[in-house]
């Protein structure tokens, strides 16, 4: 667990920089990357292509959302308020109420919740948030898994942080290594982001990760984030969340302090191009955020506000979401039997398949399968000292329906051996 060398990335661009250079220190996005990959390789005659490298649900959106925004036209012609409506906010705080069986009254949805136009932009305004110019005399630190989403190392890094990527690796089960983490990297480190269930390897955090982190960002004063927008998707037990844990811990006066929590309907709803979800949990720095989320945000349009309030209320429609998913999952573990690691994740659509060098797999696949898949490298980074988590891996979004998946992982087999 050490922090990356930015100038060995890949992609990396040192052309005379316009402005902030700081983007230069990045590697082209993952998907960017893939293109360039896939580049003049075209799969073979007669096979449709099949994509599942974009975690984007393929199931139809619910038809909550066209009758909410049909009968709210008229919010069209207004600026959306920060903190959206409070019928929104009450049915966001009220659902995290209910999944997380949290004690009545305890959720304050006014003082303690936000709307957020897709959690990928909140993700990624929290560090201007949450960094400071320096924390314990040093460059602050910013902590991510490895591999990770990939707005974490963007915020971090134009933010003016150090990211630092905690490796997960099946003998983590998955997840950053929380004793690994020493006290001169805590005293520095302004802001962790957290993933569970975690993208892309699916392990959710257990109850005791969560307090212990949770402990960690109290002791040493810096913001918890946990990314939990794949909480929705899951086969067999629902994960635990982070406002979940904290209700349980001993209480002061602010029984969220440190912890945001971000949840988003991308997944849950199968709404990826509603752009919506919410950042909720420590009041002081929801307040804070709201001050600055006046300054940098488009704002969620009021009839987008009214049809994610409906979702929102709404769990048929993610029961219907989770009878697919099973569905798929089914048709992934009969074909592939084991091969590649395969395990059955906590949460989350992804595969996360162990295949040797991931981007010749991805590329295998694609030419001769027509299968787009993501090489795990595009998601991880190098740690000095320590193999890269993500390049002997692909990531398979089981995002079509379970037929189409049965055949691409029945393809797999075939292509990969
Ligand atoms: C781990 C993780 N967090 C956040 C997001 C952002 O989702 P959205 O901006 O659609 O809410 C994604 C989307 O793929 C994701 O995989």
């Amino acid at each position: 667990m050490v922090s990356a060398d930015f100038s060995v990335h890949p992609g990396a661009v040192f052309a005379e920089a316009i402005g902030n250079d700081r983007l230069d220190l990045l590697t082209d996005y993952p998907f960017t990357r893939l293109a360039t990959l896939l580049a003049g390789v075209t799969p073979r005659a007669n096979t449709a292509p099949v994509l599942l490298s974009v975690g984007e649900p393929q199931h139809p959106p619910p038809a909550l959302i066209d009758e909410a925004l049909r009968a709210n036209t008229a919010g069209w012609g207004k600026y959306p308020p920060v903190g959206a409506t409070p019928e929104f906010r009450a049915a966001a705080g009220d659902w995290l109420t209910r999944r997380y069986a949290l004690p009545a009254g305890l959720f304050e949805p006014e003082r303690s919740l936000l709307p957020v136009s897709g959690t990928r932009e909140a993700l990624f305004m929290l560090a201007l948030l949450a960094v400071p110019p320096r924390k314990a005399g040093r460059q602050p630190a910013v902590l991510m898994p490895n591999p990770f989403y990939a707005p974490y190392e963007g915020a971090a890094v134009l933010a003016g942080a150090e990211p630092v990527f905690l490796s997960g690796t099946r003998e983590t089960g998955f997840l950053p290594d929380l004793d690994a983490l020493t006290p001169e990297l805590l005293e520095r480190t302004a802001l962790f982001y957290l993933c569970t269930p975690a993208n892309p390897q699916g392990a959710a955090a257990s109850a005791a990760y969560l307090a212990k982190a949770i402990g960690l960002a109290r002791q040493y004063g810096f913001v918890l984030a946990v990314d939990e927008c794949y909480a929705e998707i899951y086969l067999d037990t629902a994960p635990v969340g982070a406002l979940q844990v904290a209700a349980g811990l001993p209480q002061g006066d602010n029984p969220w302090a440190n912890i945001l929590v971000f949840h988003s309907l991308s997944k849950r709803s199968s709404a990826a191009g509603l752009r919506s979800g919410f950042v909720a949990g420590d009041p002081l720095l929801i307040g804070r955020f709201s001050r600055l989320r006046s300054y940098a945000n488009a704002g969620m349009p009021l009839p987008v506000v009214a049809a994610s309030t409906a979702l929102w209320r709404d769990e048929e429609h993610v029961e219907e979401n989770r009878r697919l998913y099973r569905a798929k999952f089914a048709a992934a573990e009969a074909e592939l039997q084991g091969r590649y690691g395969y395990y059955r994740p906590d949460g989350g659509f992804f595969l996360w398949l162990e295949v040797g060098d991931g981007e010749e797999a991805a590329r295998r696949l694609w030419a001769e399968g027509g299968i787009r898949v993501l090489p795990g490298a595009y998601l991880s980074r190098n740690n000095p000292g320590e193999p890269n988590p993500g390049e002997r891996f692909i990531r398979v979004a089981l995002v079509q329906d379970a037929e189409t998946v049965g055949q691409a992982c029945a393809a797999i087999v075939r292509i990969l051996g």
